[in-house]
């Protein structure tokens, strides 16, 4: 079934001449990971603003399980997705980390117990729980943006969308949030929606789209299409690590490497190559 269904999806920000996105359509089937790339300004956030219904459509229709993005069901909108922004700092509204995770679920009616369990949990799940009493302002980027990120789980959201959710954090950071996101999507029903510059990230989604000048240029299989130097270079995007050594060792006449698609897989199969020549 459908979670997101996009269809020719158009948005021009108010005094601009070009759109910022141009007849867009796709679809998101229930617990999916989908990744959202392309390079900066290419309308990745604003068609993330759009399915969650921050920005009024133009032309086309966007659906979050079976209902369409219009301003009467924002509140159904609402409940069903949960949205972690590209810049955290725009994003904190309480004055501990706490209150901060605690504030979107005050329109639930949860009892006090029910609230304190649900931020704990979620504060556990970024590893941020030892700073539920600090003051937001006095953290890192990067751990904003993981309490951000608990904000939005402790909604218990059937859509999770994250906005370049580690971009600012060291690599340590980024696996973490990476497992994390694994996490989430192998226990089940979450339909995750991450947009990132990060390749690496995007080669764990089950589905990746490419967006360029507002334009949907590709959708398909992330392995597939991270492996298409032609479409990464057309579109400005930098391949993975992996792809770029298979590249590499390709160009120097070594062959097997086919059925070679993840880091680990490429790690067996260089301490293979390396046990035979012994
Ligand atoms: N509030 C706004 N008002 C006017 N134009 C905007 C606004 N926000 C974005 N734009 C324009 O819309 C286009 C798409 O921007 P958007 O933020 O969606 O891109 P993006 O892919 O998320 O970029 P980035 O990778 O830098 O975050 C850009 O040309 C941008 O300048
Ligand atoms: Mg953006």
């Amino acid at each position: 079934m459908a979670m997101i269904e996009v269809n020719g999806a158009t948005f021009t920000y108010p005094g601009n001449k070009t759109p910022a996105l141009r007849d867009v359509s796709f679809e998101v089937q229930v617990g999916t990971w989908l990744a959202i790339v392309g390079h900066n300004g290419s309308g990745k956030s604003t068609l993330a603003r759009l399915i969650d219904g921050l920005l009024p459509l133009g032309t086309g229709t966007i659906t979050v399980d079976g209902l369409p993005v219009t301003v009467a069901n924002l509140t159904a909108i609402h409940q069903r997705v949960a949205f972690v922004f590209q810049n955290p700092d725009n994003q904190f509204v309480g004055t501990t980390v706490a209150d901060d995770v605690a504030f979107g679920l005050e329109n639930q009616r949860l009892d006090r117990n029910e609230m304190q369990a649900r931020v704990n949990q979620a504060l556990k799940e970024v590893n941020m729980l030892e700073f539920a009493d600090r003051e937001p302002a006095q953290l890192s980027g990067g751990q904003k943006q993981r309490v951000a990120l608990a904000g939005a789980l402790a909604l218990h959201p059937q859509v999770l969308i994250v906005d370049e959710a580690t971009a600012m954090l060291d690599p340590e950071g980024k696996d973490q949030i990476m497992k994390l996101l694994t996490r989430l999507h192998n226990e089940g029903k979450l339909t995750i929606l991450s947009i990132t510059h990060d390749t690496r990230e995007a080669a764990l989604a089950d589905q990746m789209i490419m967006i360029d000048g507002g334009q949907l240029v590709a959708n398909g299989d992330p392995k597939k299409l991270l492996a298409d130097k032609k479409l990464m270079e057309d579109h400005q995007l930098t391949p993975t690590f992996l792809v770029a050594l298979k590249d590499e060792l390709a160009s120097q006449g070594v062959t097997g490497l086919d059925d070679v698609t993840t880091e680990d897989e490429m790690v067996t199969w260089i301490w293979q190559k390396l046990n035979s020549t012994k």
